[in-house]
């Protein structure tokens, strides 16, 4: 093999290597449930949270198994919990977390962090969900008309 087909040949191998191993390594860290992020699954439309997962942490995004919206889940100072559905109230768009707040992708409405209607088209409140607090779990009662 003469020099320039052993350059051409190494060259090639050693980027598709690379390329692989960095789309394996984006496609697994994308597959990782992100820190804040608490997978659950739904039972008698109730879905419950142990509470040392609030141990380090006052908020936390909770991602139901067969439920549309994902809930954002507040541990308030008095150690009670606030739980909104990420679901716009102008046209039912599931909600991005930015900041402080939850922005619609969709015409542009932004929620404050409590649910509150800061920019429009969007006029109501984001919904709030019920909750049970029992000395080791969070119990949050799912609306499942939503
Ligand atoms: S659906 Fe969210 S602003 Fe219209």
């Amino acid at each position: 093999m003469d020099r320039r087909k052993f350059l051409t040949t190494s060259c090639t191998g050693a980027c598709v290597a690379l390329g692989s191993g960095f789309i394996m390594s984006a496609l697994l860290s994308a597959c990782k449930t992100p820190l804040g992020v608490i997978k659950a699954n739904s039972s008698n439309n109730h879905v419950t949270i142990p509470l040392a997962e609030f141990a380090l942490a006052d908020y936390k995004l909770v991602r139901v198994n067969n439920y549309n919206y994902d809930l954002a889940v507040q541990k308030r100072a008095d150690g009670t919990f606030h739980v909104l559905v990420l679901k716009c109230t102008h046209a039912a768009q599931p909600l991005t977390k930015t900041g402080n707040s939850y922005y619609c992708t969709l015409h542009g409405s932004q929620f404050s962090k409590t649910g509150e209607v800061m920019k429009g088209p969007a006029e109501k409140h984001l919904i709030e969900l019920p909750t049970i607090l029992t000395e080791k779990d969070l119990t949050i009662k799912l609306d499942m008309t939503i």
